[in-house]
């Protein structure tokens, strides 16, 4: 972990840091817990298959399964011959309860607009489009590409798809068209559910015209169903495409939901690796649904009079299992904001809160050290007493963000949980329970139970107290099924590190005396920029396409506010310009190529890129000098005054 330099600690904050504090929730809120009995802990590692087992018994079956897990490393089964429905579980369950008439979405346009829908209404919507979705020809197992703004429609078409057993892959708004293609030609998807446009920073995001140049290579896509929210001019093709309100009006109200094998495919969702191509994370039905409803209501102490507000877009999985599935599974009520924090002012969050009276917040530790920058008059300015809990996701938040986040959001009375999970986890694997585990300030505390965590060497030797690697030493109900497509790389990526099953995480992380998890940040060549996953390679790739470019190195770098910055070093070919008009063209190059998410900060010129003898890019050393430190080891370099030379360039430019 980067120990940033907090942007506007002040000295109340440093003074609590010091004290070294355990924070325990009040016992007012210990009182009013979801759950109280530490035994549960104990109780889950003695019987782990029967503490999921009651868990999942908290939705509702279609069928019973016959037999709770069958692990054959590294593939596992959950739940087996269980049959369900993801959207029943969601909405179906609700309307026949008192739950009918509460407010499942609380939503708000960037502009301003608002809409409620109740679990009824979400119900109502769900159906009519998955029987659209249906008139199209789509069937259960089909892929379904969703590339949407945070509107109440991406929740609705991701509940439509799983009604009808269609997979669905979705893909971040903020992706370019290029990353888009890659994603619905792996997915071999051949529906696409988009908008015209959506709001960010008081501009349209015009997704439709992205998709429709993503879609030019893209013959796999059979239909287009278009959400009109900003009502721009987009192109449409005839027989292709069909506007989302048009196609839903002739429909029938109700759609029977297709049973669903416990182990059938839920959603695909494509996340950053080690390599150049993104991998497609599959998540089945029945032990996702267990974990994510558990997780929800576990972590979040989640009550039905709770508004919940987890300000992540459903493009991530953060969205996908925090916004959608365990929020509606418990019959939550929750918000869903379209746009930035910042619009049109610095304190548009804590209005939000104020207005709809959000008592659980679940943000990243990147907003959080933004919001710290712009001071605390903002949310000192706005009632924000409804809030009783708060959440952090993501990257590892720094202890001085978690301190300023519990004092002047929290004003020291909500618990402060930090969840550390991943797209491959698919719900929170180590988090506090707020009631029974006390939180250190930048510690994801303890794995939640019924679940195995390890911190091992290189060697798979466990470590008690220290740092290493994480790992997961036994499996889990929301844990990945496999990378679409390519059961090799799902091998090597996450189990031939250590043999027996053992998962590798990819993280590496610290054990203290007291048992808490310390999580230290990547190991691997992913750089985590704002809490958003992104391969070094990706972005290496991207540069490389450019035309002027021979050859690229891509490393994260520590930023104060977004964790990880992207910072790349790049020799260009003879005949072309290192000046700031290719800084430039490179950077909108990787934009155009993945998103502006992977804009790299900074960009070196260089005529040589450190290397070992046999050629391997020294990225450590990359590191050292983007971060301005004293270089490490150069003595395995096959030329080691590349580098000098590279520093001194680099301290002359910056
Ligand atoms: O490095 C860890 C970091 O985010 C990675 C997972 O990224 P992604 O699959 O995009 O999922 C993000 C949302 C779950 C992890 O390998 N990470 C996530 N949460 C935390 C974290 N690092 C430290 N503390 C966390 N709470």
């Amino acid at each position: 972990m980067s120990q940033l330099d907090p942007p506007n600690a002040n000295a109340e904050v440093s003074a609590l840091l010091e004290e070294n504090r355990i924070f325990h929730c009040s016992n007012e809120f210990k009182s009013h817990a979801v759950v109280k009995n530490a035994d549960i802990y104990q109780s889950a590692r003695e019987n782990r298959e029967n503490f999921w087992a009651e868990c999942a018994n908290k939705l509702e079956w279609f069928q019973k399964w016959n037999k709770v897990l069958e692990w054959k490393p590294p593939y596992a089964k959950w739940f087996i011959g269980g049959k369900l429905n993801a959207s029943y579980n969601c909405l179906d369950r609700h309307i026949k309860a008192p739950l009918r008439n509460k407010a499942a979405l609380i939503w708000e346009g960037e502009p301003g607009d608002q809409r409620t829908l109740t679990y009824w209404d979400l119900y109502r919507e769900v159906n009519k489009l998955a029987n659209a979705i249906k008139s199209l020809g789509v069937k259960k197992g089909d892929r379904v590409a969703i590339y949407m703004p945070m509107i109440p429609e991406a929740v609705i078409a991701m509940l439509a798809c799983a009604r009808i057993g269609a997979i669905h892959t979705v893909v971040f708004g903020g992706f370019s068209a290029e990353a888009l293609k890659d994603r619905i030609l792996d997915a071999q998807a051949n529906l696409l559910i988009t908008a015209d446009g959506g709001y960010r920073r008081g501009n349209v995001i015009a997704l439709k015209n992205t998709a429709n140049n993503a879609l030019k290579d893209c013959p796999c896509i059979k239909n287009v169903i278009v959400v009109k929210r900003t009502n721009t001019n987009v192109d449409f093709q005839p027989g292709r495409d069909h506007w989302y309100h048009e196609i839903t009006k002739s429909v029938a109200d109700y759609c029977e939901p297709e049973p669903m094998d416990s182990e059938d495919i839920l959603y695909i969702l494509y996340t950053s690796g080690t390599t150049g191509k993104p991998k497609g994370v599959i998540h089945t039905t029945g032990g996702y649904m267990t974990a994510v409803t558990l997780t929800t209501h576990w972590v979040f102490d989640l009550k039905p009079e709770d508004v919940f507000w987890c300000t992540a877009d459903v493009g991530w999985v953060t969205g996908h299992s925090y916004i959608v599935y365990g929020p509606l599974s418990n019959g939550a009520t929750q918000v869903i904001y379209e746009g930035s924090p910042d619009w049109p002012e610095r304190n548009r969050f804590w209005k939000i809160i104020a207005k709809y009276g959000v008592s659980i917040f679940y943000t990243a530790p990147t907003a959080i050290r933004a919001f710290m920058k712009w001071g605390t008059d903002w949310p000192e300015g706005c009632d924000l007493s409804s809030l009783r809990l708060l959440g952090s996701v993501g990257e590892p938040i720094n202890p001085e963000a978690w301190i300023w986040y519990h004092k002047y959001i929290g004003r020291e009375k909500c618990p402060v949980v930090d969840t550390w999970w991943q797209t491959e986890t698919g719900s929170i694997l180590i988090a506090p329970l707020p009631a029974l585990i006390g939180q250190k300030p930048g510690s994801a505390t303890k794995p939640l139970p019924g679940i195995e965590a390890k911190i091992l060497t290189e060697n798979g030797t466990e470590i008690k107290e220290g740092g290493g690697y994480l790992a997961l030493t036994s499996p889990w109900p929301s844990m990945l099924r496999g990378i679409y497509g390519d059961a090799q790389r799902f091998e090597e990526t996450y189990w031939n590190k250590w043999p027996n099953g053992i998962y590798f995480t990819g993280d590496g992380a610290k054990l203290d005396a007291d048992g808490y998890f310390w999580l230290l940040g990547r190991v691997d060549d992913v750089i985590n920029v704002a809490g958003h996953r992104i391969g070094t390679m990706e972005i290496e790739s991207a540069l490389v396409d450019h035309p002027a470019v021979a050859e690229a190195a891509v490393v994260g770098i520590a930023d104060e506010i977004k964790g990880q910055a992207i910072a790349a070093f790049v020799t260009l070919k003879e005949g072309n310009t290192s000046d700031k008009k290719m800084e430039d063209t490179l950077k909108q190059h990787v934009v155009e190529k993945i998103g502006s998410i992977a804009r790299p900060s900074k960009i070196l010129f260089t005529a040589d890129l450190p290397k070992t003898r046999s050629g391997k890019i020294m990225r450590r050393l990359l590191r050292d000098v983007g971060e301005g430190r004293a270089l490490g080891d150069v003595t395995t370099l096959a030329d080691s005054s590349v580098v000098e030379t590279l520093k001194k360039k680099y301290e002359k430019e910056t």
